[in-house]
């Protein structure tokens, strides 16, 4: 007596198929579950256990083994209880299905009572039995707006076994769930948060945001303490422009697998802003773990990871940032196997110029050491600030400003115009995966960052008097790529170039 169904395994943010193979022979009475099955899965056992006796069926009194091919993939958490349950009662003979239950995917934990629950990372499973032509899955009645988002497949609601049972013998039958059209619908105004309009003065900053989120470049901000830099921080979300709905589906994978998804919301709309505290861990961080969970810079991705006292955060977790700044990726190896996860976001960092925080200030007078301002500023590596894009100093506003009762511009306005230029990038990355300017490698650059010859001349000084390195190279014209896009120009001119030039970072930092 062999029964097979098909469920579902997630690597990092793929799914692949795993096959249930239930075997029933008569012997001394056990239940074991073979094909790695790690410690979520081992206990699956008492969970089916309880939950067959408790859905009115017979748990079989014989010698049961479960394999979860193929073998050589390691098997995680609590989804498999319901293929394990079904194969245990197609094996026994409880249900007697009109129709092969091969071509079915199911996925869900079970609760001892024999209700189905909320499971991670529905959506990445669902997406797989998408790409193999799997065309009925059931999931968790929880997670079935989840699920809905990919339309290709039938996705039935599943409640308890009971149901399922009763669904598969003929007797009662699931509706398949029918989604609401609106969930895709990426233009629904959502809540911003944190208006820039509060934050008064501080034009040239705003201005580098706005042209930091235009092309998802990187930005430190540098400045005396209360000048407003957290402010101005946390109000870059209302100015981000929209996600297209492929980065959407991206961003919902990875809350989904991590669990962090509302089940209210099954699609992420708005572009995760993430603030982690500088004491955070290197695993915290780039993720980790014995079964490697997506640490904040894959939550941010394609949005912002905001770190706040930039020299605050241990120096080894800085470093690690380096190279997904660059990839847009970050591969975590562990003895089990690598997994990957994407981490493509914008970077938005604070500081103070010195431990007492106003060095530079022309009112204040600054009380460290030459010493102590260097030592912190070293704690930031010249490598780590050569991939920020976007240098720009928060002074001290003055009292005129910030009483000053004339209206100044709200996000509203701001995002209008990153949107307008978001949507030059897009068409212009149309055959590529790009989305953003901050995206492009060097062949992209020299395809598609024209410049005049005005401007040419201006980078040739730059280059010569600032000693920019390559990468400074590229960097200011993809930089001079998103200015010049803003001011809607195809073509780069030299004050483009020269905007963006000012925004490297002053020698010595
Ligand atoms: N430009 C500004 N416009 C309006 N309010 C401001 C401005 N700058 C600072 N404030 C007020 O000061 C408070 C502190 O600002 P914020 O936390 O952004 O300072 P900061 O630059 O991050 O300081 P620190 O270096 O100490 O972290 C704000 O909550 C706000 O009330
Ligand atoms: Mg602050």
């Amino acid at each position: 007596m062999l029964a097979k169904v098909q469920s579902c395994a997630v690597i990092g943010l793929e799914g692949a198929l795993v096959e249930v193979e239930v075997d029933l022979s008569n012997g001394l009475a056990a239940f074991t579950i073979v094909g790695l099955p790690d410690a979520a899965v081992n206990e699956s056992r008492e969970r089916v256990r309880s939950a067959i006796k408790n859905s009115g069926c017979l748990f079989p009194f014989k010698r049961i083994t479960v394999n979860l091919a193929p073998a050589d993939l390691r098997k995680e958490g609590p989804a498999y209880d319901l293929p394990i349950a079904i194969g245990i009662l197609l094996a026994s003979g409880q249900i007697n299905p009109d129709e092969r239950l091969g071509d079915y995917l199911f996925l869900g934990e079970l609760s001892l009572d024999g209700a189905v629950r909320h499971t991670n990372g529905i959506l990445p499973m669902v997406a797989l039995a998408s790409e193999k032509h799997v065309k009925t899955v059931f999931v968790p009645a929880d997670d079935a707006l989840e699920a809905a988002l990919m339309r290709d497949v039938s996705i039935y609601p599943v409640e308890t076994l009971g149901q399922l049972l009763a669904h598969l013998n003929g007797e009662r039958l699931i509706e398949p769930y029918i989604p609401d059209p609106k969930v895709l619908d990426l233009s629904d105004q959502v809540f911003y948060g944190q208006d820039m309009a509060a934050v008064r003065g501080q034009e040239h900053v705003k201005r580098a945001l706005e042209v930091a989120a235009s092309g998802g470049h990187n930005i430190l901000m540098s400045g005396p303490p209360g000048s407003g830099k957290t402010l101005l921080a946390r109000s870059t979300p209302s100015i981000l422009p929209r996600m297209i709905i492929e980065e959407s589906l991206e961003v919902t994978k990875i809350y989904s697998v991590s669990g962090m998804l509302p089940s209210d919301m099954p699609l992420v709309l708005q572009r995760p802003f993430r603030a982690p505290h500088h004491t955070i861990s290197h695993a915290g961080l780039v993720g980790g773990g014995r079964m490697p969970r997506p640490g904040e810079i894959s939550l941010a991705h394609r949005g912002v990871l905001f770190l706040d006292e930039l020299p605050e955060f241990g120096q080894n977790v800085l470093e690690v940032l380096r190279q997904p700044l660059e990839d847009k990726i970050v591969t975590i190896s562990r003895a089990q196997g690598t997994i990957t996860y994407p981490a493509n976001f914008m970077l938005v960092a604070a500081m103070n110029p010195c431990p007492c925080g106003f060095y530079g200030d022309p009112i204040k007078e600054c009380s460290c050491s030459a010493s102590a301002i260097s030592r912190y500023q070293k704690r930031i590596s010249g490598p780590l600030l050569d991939r920020i894009d976007i240098h720009v100093e928060v002074p001290r506003v003055d009292y005129e400003k910030l009483a000053d009762k004339r209206n100044v511009e709200h996000s509203e306005t701001v995002r209008k115009r990153v949107q307008a230029a978001r949507e030059r990038q897009l068409q212009r990355f149309a055959a590529t995966k790009l989305t953003c300017n901050a995206e492009m490698g060097p062949s992209e650059v020299r395809e598609f960052c024209t410049v005049e010859p005005s401007a040419e001349k201006l980078l040739k000084a730059a280059m010569q008097q600032l000693h920019l390195s390559a990468r400074a190279f590229h960097r200011v014209l993809k930089l001079a790529r998103t200015i010049a896009d803003l001011a809607e120009c195809d073509v780069i001119a030299a004050s483009h170039v020269a905007e963006a030039i000012q925004y490297r970072p002053r020698v010595g930092m």
